[in-house]
């Protein structure tokens, strides 16, 4: 059920919010509560938060015995060490292949495979140690043995860390397309150590930071001025700073979630950027594109739409450009064609229940959602990012 037109735009005026500090280091850690339909759980952001995983974890009742790590491997190589509490004594974590190609039904029957084999029953946890993927695919796994046992969410990447380890979405692709099998299960905690950011390959890293942007665009206007002044600072990813602007956006995104743990109404102003910007990912097989990436290109489509309806002023959406403009190169879009992109979007919105709705934004840091954009509309705003 949407929430009552009241509620929303109510709750979407209470979305608007201050932001952590970038600038100072935040050395303890930040917790923030995520209400879900069956229970809360808590994030917490911090630099160097993983030194005390075990007494973390006590706070849910995980023990190291009852615990599967699932990991990738260049994470396990670079910050396995981090997470030896939760697997020495002969434990060993299930490792899956790395990328968007191991978000399988196949991975996740590997993972059954070890859950049982490691007899872990209903008691039992798994920790995603890893970007998106990890969280997303470990997460469906434990969303569905044993009809759900806990998942504790441990982001590594800027992306996971400020988007998918928050919000109980999980899920894997199908060869028909991205994210088509899932559920929602709620993680009993979520840990987001900015320290691990440090390793994070500069493109993956600015990959989140494009999503930092959007929950500048969707909520906080203090967020965008703090990205835009302390971009230097960010792109250093020094984890005491990170800290601030992770932490701003969990608390959004959990501020979202708990009043829309299902996408019904609210949560949908999330996926700012996000029509063209699948349109994009989906046109070249997601290979071209860091998730991120096409976000930033579909908010420039979006914005465009925004202005064009008098919502956005040329200024403001001159100041979005320039902002994602200012953290680097994006992949190009010259070669992919508007039609293929607009039957892509048709058939999201055939997915969607033939309702597509589009977000837009309302000034920067407010968003309005609209039931349909014109063929026209997208059309233009896609030619003005320079698909042909
Ligand atoms: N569930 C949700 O709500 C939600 C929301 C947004 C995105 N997603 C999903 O998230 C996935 C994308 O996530 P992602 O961008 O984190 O990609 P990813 O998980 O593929 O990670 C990106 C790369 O970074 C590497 N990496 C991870 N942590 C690292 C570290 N600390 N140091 C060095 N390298 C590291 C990984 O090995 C990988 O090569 C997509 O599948 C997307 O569908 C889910
Ligand atoms: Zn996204």
């Amino acid at each position: 059920m949407p929430l009552p037109m009241m509620r929303k735009s109510a709750a979407i005026r209470a979305l608007t919010l201050a932001c952590y500090p970038t600038s100072d280091i935040v050395t303890s850690p930040v917790r923030i509560t995520v209400r879900s339909e069956r229970a809360s759980y808590q994030v917490l952001v911090g630099p160097g938060l993983l030194g005390r995983l075990v007494s973390l974890i006590k706070d849910v009742a995980v023990t190291p015995e009852t615990t599967l790590v699932v990991t990738c491997p260049p994470v396990w190589r670079l910050h396995g060490r981090r997470v030896r509490s939760l697997v020495g004594g002969g434990r060993r974590p299930a490792i899956i292949p790395d990328g968007e190609r191991a978000k399988t039904l196949r991975t996740v029957e590997y993972l059954y495979d070890e859950l049982a084999g490691r007899g872990l029953d209903r008691s039992g946890t798994v920790v995603a140690f890893g970007g998106g993927v990890v969280g997303d695919v470990a997460g469906f796994a434990a969303a569905t043995y044993l009809r759900g046992i806990r998942v504790v969410q441990v982001p590594t990447t800027l992306l996971a860390q400020v988007d998918s380890a928050v919000g109980g979405k999980t899920g894997v692709n199908l060869a028909a397309g991205k994210n088509l099998v899932g559920g929602f299960h709620a993680p009993a905690l979520v840990i987001c150590d900015t320290e691990l950011l440090a390793t994070l390959p500069r493109r993956e890293f600015r990959s989140g930071l494009y999503e930092v942007i959007k929950y500048g665009v969707i909520a906080s206007r203090p967020l965008l001025r703090e990205v835009e002044r302390d971009l230097p600072t960010i792109l250093q990813c020094r984890p005491g700073a990170l800290a601030g602007l992770v932490a701003t956006c969990c608390r959004l995104k959990a501020r979202v979630v708990s009043l829309d743990e299902r996408e019904s109404g609210l949560r949908r102003v999330l996926n700012f950027g996000h029509t063209v910007g699948h349109a994009l990912e989906a046109l070249t097989r997601y290979r071209r594109f860091r998730h991120g990436e096409a976000v930033a290109l579909g908010m420039l489509a979006a914005a465009h739409v925004s202005m064009a309806r008098g919502m956005l002023t040329s200024a403001d959406g001159a100041r979005l450009e320039a902002l994602i403009r200012r953290l680097g190169g994006l992949p190009r879009v010259d070669d992919l064609g508007v039609s293929a992109a607009l039957r892509l979007i048709a058939r999201d919105k055939k997915v969607a229940g033939g309702r597509l709705h589009f977000v837009l934004a309302r000034g920067l840091g407010a968003t309005a959602i609209v039931p349909d954009v014109s063929r026209q509309e997208l059309t233009a705003a896609m030619r003005s990012i320079g698909m042909k």
